[in-house]
Formats: C-alpha cells, sequence, structure tokens
C-alpha cells in the first residue's frame, strides 16, 4: 500500500482491555497504510470510535460523541468517521447509528476487524456510509499489525469469545463462541514483546481460566502460565478476566510456584446470593466462591484480591442484596468494581422484572461505602511493609512525584528520579489512602 506520511489518525476507545488490544490492531493497520496518530481531533483524517456495549452507560457515552463530532466534518469535509466494535456488532445497531448520525462514513463489528484497511479505502472511494457486519466469527487472524500505545506494559489475547451466557451480560452476542490462540504464536508474542524490553505482559480473555477447552490437544491455562513464567527478561504476567468455577487448583498451584506472576487475583463474584448467581448462570455458589478465596490465601498468602459486583440484578431483594453484603464483608476485597445492573437487549435477564432505580443506587451506594472501609484497611495494612513496584511514569495528581504499581496491581506514589520509569524498584509503603497508596524509595 501507497504511504502518505502526512495522513493522521486518532482512536477513541471505549470499554475494556480486550477493546483497547482492538484499538492497537486498528491504529497497527492504519501506519500500515501511511497514517500516524494525531491527538489533535480538528487536524485527523481518521476518526474511529472503537465501542463497547456491556453497559448503556458506554453506548450513550458513543452516541453523545457522535453527536458533537458531526461539528468537525463542517470544518474538515474529508475527515472520515468510523464506528466499530461491539455495538456495532448488535444486530440492527450499525442501521440505527447510520439513521441517527447519517455522518458517519464506515461501520463495522468484532468479527471483520480485519478486513478495516479494505473498508477505510472503500468508503473513501464511495463518498457514501459503507455497513460491514458479519454475524459470525471466522477463525483466528494470526498477521495483523499491531501498534502498542504502552512500551512497559502489553496485552496478549489468548482467547477470543466467550461460551458463558452469563444471563445479564451482551458478551458472548458480540464476541463470538471462545476460541484460544496457539500456545506457540502466544510464546512467541511474549518473547518478542520481552527481547524488546517490555517488563509486564497482560494475557486476555473473557474467561482465561477455560484456555485450551477448544483444543483437541492437552493444553490448559497453567501450562500456558508455566510456559510464559520462563520467559527471560519478562519480569510480570497478568491476567483478565478470570472465572471463579474455572479457576482449578492446578492453576493455584502454578501461581503460587511462578516466579513472574502477579499474585493479583481479579475475581468477579458478581453476588454473594446463591439464588441469583443461580439466576445469572454463573454456576458456582457463594459457599464455593468463599472456599476458592480460602484455598487461594492459603497457597498465596499475600494475595491481593478484587472482584467486581453487579447490583440490582432483576428480581434481588433486599435479603439477597444482604447475601451480597455479607460476601464482600468476609471476602475483604483489596477493591470491588461495582456496577448498576444494565439491561442489555438479547439477553435473559433484560426480559425479568427489573429493580426500581432509586433502591438500585440505594444498594450501591451501601456498597461502596462498605468496600471503601475495606479497601482503606487492607492498604493500611501495607504500612511499613516494602512493595516492589514497577514504575510506569510520573504521577498524574503531583508531576513531581513518580507512579507505579506493585504486584497486587495497586498504585504507589513516591518521590524518585524520572531514570527509574521503567525499572521495579522497592518502596516502603509510607501512607495509605482508599484507592492508592504512598511510599519511599528503599535505596
Ligand atoms: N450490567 C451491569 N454490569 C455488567 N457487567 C457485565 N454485564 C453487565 C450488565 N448488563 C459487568 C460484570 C462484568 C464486568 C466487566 O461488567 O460485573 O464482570
Ligand atoms: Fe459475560 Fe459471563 Fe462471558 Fe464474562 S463469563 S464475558 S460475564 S458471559
Amino acid at each position: 500500500m501507497l504511504a502518505d506520511s502526512n495522513l493522521k489518525y486518532h482512536i477513541l476507545t471505549y470499554g475494556c482491555q480486550m477493546n483497547e488490544r482492538d484499538s492497537e490492531t486498528l491504529g497497527g493497520m492504519l501506519e500500515q497504510m501511511g497514517y500516524q496518530w494525531v491527538d489533535d481531533l480538528n487536524n485527523t483524517d481518521i476518526l474511529l470510535l472503537n465501542t463497547c456495549c456491556v453497559r448503556e452507560k458506554a453506548e450513550n457515552k458513543v452516541l453523545g460523541h457522535l453527536g458533537k463530532y458531526k461539528k468537525l466534518k463542517q470544518t474538515n469535509p474529508n475527515l472520515i468517521i468510523g464506528v466499530s466494535g461491539c455495538m456495532i456488532q448488535q444486530k440492527g445497531v450499525a442501521e440505527l447509528i447510520h439513521e441517527r448520525a447519517p455522518h458517519v462514513d464506515l461501520l463495522f463489528g468484532t468479527h471483520n476487524i480485519h478486513r478495516f484497511p479494505e473498508l477505510l479505502n472503500q468508503a473513501k472511494a464511495a463518498g457514501a456510509t459503507l455497513i460491514e457486519v458479519w454475524d459470525q466469527e471466522k477463525s483466528i487472524v494470526e498477521t495483523l499489525p499491531t501498534k502498542r500505545t504502552d512500551k512497559l506494559k502489553a496485552y496478549i489475547t489468548i482467547t477470543y469469545g466467550c461460551n458463558n451466557y452469563c444471563t445479564y451480560c451482551i458478551v458472548p452476542y458480540v464476541r463470538g463462541r471462545e476460541r484460544s490462540r496457539e500456545p506457540q504464536q502466544i510464546l512467541d508474542e511474549a518473547t518478542e514483546l520481552a527481547n524488546s524490553g517490555y517488563k509486564e505482559i497482560m494475557l486476555l480473555g473473557q474467561n482465561v481460566n477455560s484456555y485450551g477447552k477448544d483444543f483437541t490437544k492437552e493444553v490448559d491455562f497453567a501450562d500456558l502460565l508455566i510456559s510464559l513464567d520462563n520467559i527471560p527478561q519478562l519480569s510480570r504476567i497478568r491476567y483478565m478476566t478470570s472465572h471463579p468455577r474455572d479457576f482449578s487448583d492446578k492453576i493455584i498451584t502454578v501461581i503460587a510456584n511462578a516466579k513472574h506472576v502477579c499474585k493479583h487475583f481479579h475475581l468477579p463474584v458478581q453476588s454473594g446470593s446463591n439464588r441469583i448467581l443461580k439466576k445469572m448462570n454463573r454456576g458456582y455458589s457463594k459457599e464455593y466462591y468463599l472456599g476458592l478465596l480460602e484455598k487461594i490465601s492459603r497457597a498465596v498468602p499475600d494475595a491481593s484480591i478484587t472482584t467486581d459486583i453487579i447490583v440490582g440484578f432483576p428480581g434481588e431483594t433486599d435479603q439477597d442484596f444482604e447475601e451480597t453484603l455479607d460476601l464482600v464483608t468476609r471476602a475483604k476485597f483489596d477493591s470491588c468494581f461495582t456496577f448498576l445492573y444494565s439491561p442489555r437487549q438479547g439477553t435473559p435477564a433484560a426480559k425479568w422484572e427489573q429493580v426500581d432505580e432509586e433502591i438500585k443506587k440505594i444498594r450501591f451506594n451501601q456498597l461502596l461505602k462498605i468496600q471503601n472501609e475495606i479497601s482503606l484497611a487492607k492498604n493500611n495494612s501495607m504500612l511499613g511493609k516494602t512493595e516492589q513496584v514497577l514504575v510506569e511514569g510520573i504521577s498524574k495528581t503531583n508531576d513531581k512525584r513518580l507512579s507505579g504499581r506493585t504486584e497486587g496491581n495497586k498504585v504507589v506514589n513516591f518521590d524518585g528520579d524520572e531514570k527509574l520509569i521503567g525499572q521495579i524498584v522497592p518502596v516502603e509503603i509510607t501512607e495509605a489512602l482508599t484507592w492508592s497508596l504512598s511510599g519511599r524509595l528503599v535505596v
């Protein structure tokens, strides 16, 4: 393809790490076509919105932005606006956006992302809106370029799609059936990243613990972790997201003995009520989940544990919510991502009787208050301890300080020379806040 170095692009990414990774692929394809990243939206030739549909809030944000960006076309009539990702993969949404935002030039979903360069050229030539959404996923395309957005930490996709069909979740409908990448492809990618200076990799999948279940050969997530743990120069291995049901004893043992797999366990529980867990189709009980945490704490005593919780799932009673509060109090999570249940069209739970919005908000705030106290207490218990911190950059809140993350994924701000960025250094924790820690470099 002919390169024109004056062409500029900008990608806005909504939603999860999987989408961020897709945006890196889209960026890679654009750079191969000769485009260069630009921060200024007034000065771009391509503006791509890579969307999320996991909750209504994410969708509304995209619709709001599309309205706002219409103005950009008035000052720059040659601007191409594209919308991609999960939102577009939903039935009828591309057509709806075309109707409401006719200034959008190109709409495509998640299954045909590899066709982006061709679609872009077609849209430019046609001068009319181009929509291409595939109904079904195809096999994994391994040859796509990547424009990494970070120099220290890199995402590696290990599985695409999800087979779980939790009754609230739209993901299986927009990301397709679960497909695992070949272990060798993952190892090669990780080795290349380590050789080019990356310190941390984050393995991505909707349910990383079920990695390999679609293979005929015997290889599972634990085996993959063992191979990755042996790559020299790679300091940290993380993974996202786990399903508590599939978190086997083998995985716990491998992580406990690994040199580089971070002792951080993100285990989305979603609810503490067995009745609601069943309606969610999660495949485990509150007792199983608490038992799993116990097993993990026994094998990895200083493990950091985080979770996701949905508040106000259809039919959630005060009693069900009390069960969630009880679980949170007993589990003592380091932190918790809390979400108000958002009905997603096409999922079973969207059709069930909904919880009153006001009640949802009251429960949400109650949960947040309890969890914030627990998070602060957990952070306080780290005072005086020395943590290994990967220095990521300058602190967002104080440009005279450095900022990094502990193995447990907690943010630590401390004084130090900018030359330390990219290194793993010992930091003594001197102050604990709810969301972050302060520390002192140990020299
Ligand atoms: N409403 C609210 N939260 C949701 N999540 C997924 N689907 C929904 C929904 N319909 C949350 C779950 C999941 C996280 C990524 O998003 O907690 O773990
Ligand atoms: Fe959604 Fe459940 Fe799959 Fe996670 S495991 S992506 S919550 S269906």
